[in-house]
């Protein structure tokens, strides 16, 4: 992947425009989970280091666009983030039409998916905001599988546009662990519905020696393998697909295994009562909400074997105590597994942040869906674009 990098060039004094992606979770105000903001830190400090005028760009949420919402605006990523930079952050409501800043000085604009045709690549709007900058730092790694305004349209209208430090190194580390990775390799790919990672599972499989998956996914596998799932989430349409992907596996002399064992209830609820059953007893009125001990003590074997691990989803409902226990055991195998282990997503990121394993993985990414648009060989237009502007 060839592309201008920030760190190639000279900023003094410069308008230096970043688009990053601070879609972070917040509760009443608060921002939750910091890794996004953390991940930032650096591209952002290089930037003031180097004499820039440093203007942040995100979006949060999926707001209505046209609209101000207080709920999804970026004050509290801008007051958390001034802590963090202990620098202040001065957040920009209405910031198309322009504004000062100086050398030295922070502004975060106000959410980009508050403008209208910021989703549909509106060329007006990417061209304001390319004239707000003298560079434009792509380094939104998690929204590069986006082709808005903010992510692609305004690389083709800048007057100089590059790649920051973060989207590069995740490029780097994410292609490194995909093209020699030590084999065996293993994904893990948990998540509610087989339908939204059809496409994920199905590369996956041409890639990987294994592949584990986890919640809904998984119901959908245990149906598929002639088990009654009772009232669990999953997709009966998806059957013969998961059938499918289990020969597919088999073909190449790999598996897609189904737990031996997983953990039920009547309800799906943080106190519900948690029964360990075998895998061909669960009953019609019950949930599958973990894998069961068994099942966790076979997967945490296939993690000690692996030369590479993917980890993308829980493989149960590790947020309710009772259902947690099958994510541990993957997240303390990879902990203490020496394989080389690259994590991504958002329930991925707060399961290593529960189970506080993030010293034990190899790499941590800041995609979700882009991590796994990655993963699949897809072109994530945000860099496609960086690279059409190469020039060497
Ligand atoms: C993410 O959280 O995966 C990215 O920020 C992209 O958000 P989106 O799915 O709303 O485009
Ligand atoms: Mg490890």
């Amino acid at each position: 992947m060839s592309f201008l990098r920030m760190d190639e060039l000279d900023l003094k004094g410069k308008r230096v425009m970043i688009r990053e992606d601070f879609n972070v979770p917040l509760d009443a105000g608060r921002v939750t989970s910091d890794a996004r903001l953390r991940a930032a830190l650096p591209t952002i400090r290089m930037a003031l280091d180097r004499g820039a005028a440093v203007i942040l760009l995100s979006h949060l949420g999926r707001p209505v666009e046209g609209q101000y919402d207080e709920q999804f605006s970026l004050k509290p990523v801008a007051e958390h983030l001034s802590g963090l930079l202990d620098h202040p952050v001065t957040l920009q409501k209405d910031w198309l039409n322009g504004f000062d800043i100086q050398a030295g000085e922070i502004v975060l604009c106000e959410n980009v998916r508050f403008n209208p045709g910021e989703k549909s690549n509106d060329a007006k709007l990417a061209k304001t905001m390319a004239g707000l900058c003298d560079v434009f730092v792509m380094d939104a790694f998690g929204t590069s599988h986006r082709a808005h305004a903010s992510t692609e349209g305004v690389i083709h209208h800048a007057p100089v546009a590059c790649a920051g430090p973060l989207l590069s190194r995740e490029l780097y580390e994410l292609e490194k662990a995909l093209t020699e990775p030590e084999r065996p390799m293993l994904a893990i790919v948990g998540g509610s519905k087989v339908s939204t990672k059809l496409t994920v599972l199905e590369s996956l499989m041409t890639r990987v020696d294994e592949l584990i998956v986890g919640g809904g996914i998984a119901n959908t596998f245990i149906a598929a393998s002639g088990y009654n799932v009772g009232q669990s989430l999953y997709e009966p349409d998806l059957l013969d697909e998961a059938q499918r992907l289990i020969r597919m596996a088999h073909k190449k002399g790999g598996e897609i295994p189904i737990p031996k064992d997983v953990v039920v209830a009547k309800s799906f609820s943080k106190d519900a009562e948690a029964w360990v059953r075998s895998v061909d007893e669960v009953q019609d009125d019950e949930l599958i909400l973990d894998i069961g001990p068994l099942t966790a003590v076979d997967y945490a074997a296939m993690i000690q074997e692996a030369g590479t691990v993917i980890w993308n989803g829980p493989v149960g409902v590790f947020e309710f105590p009772n259902f947690a226990a099958g994510t541990r055991a993957i997240a303390d195998a990879i902990e203490i597994s020496n394989a080389f282990s690259i994590a991504g997503g958002g329930d991925t990121l707060a399961a290593i942040d529960q189970f506080n394993i993030a010293d034990g993985v190899s790499y941590i990414s800041t995609g979700g869906g882009a991590f796994l648009e990655f993963v699949e060989g897809k072109t994530l237009p945000a860099v496609a674009a960086l690279e059409a502007r190469y020039k060497p």
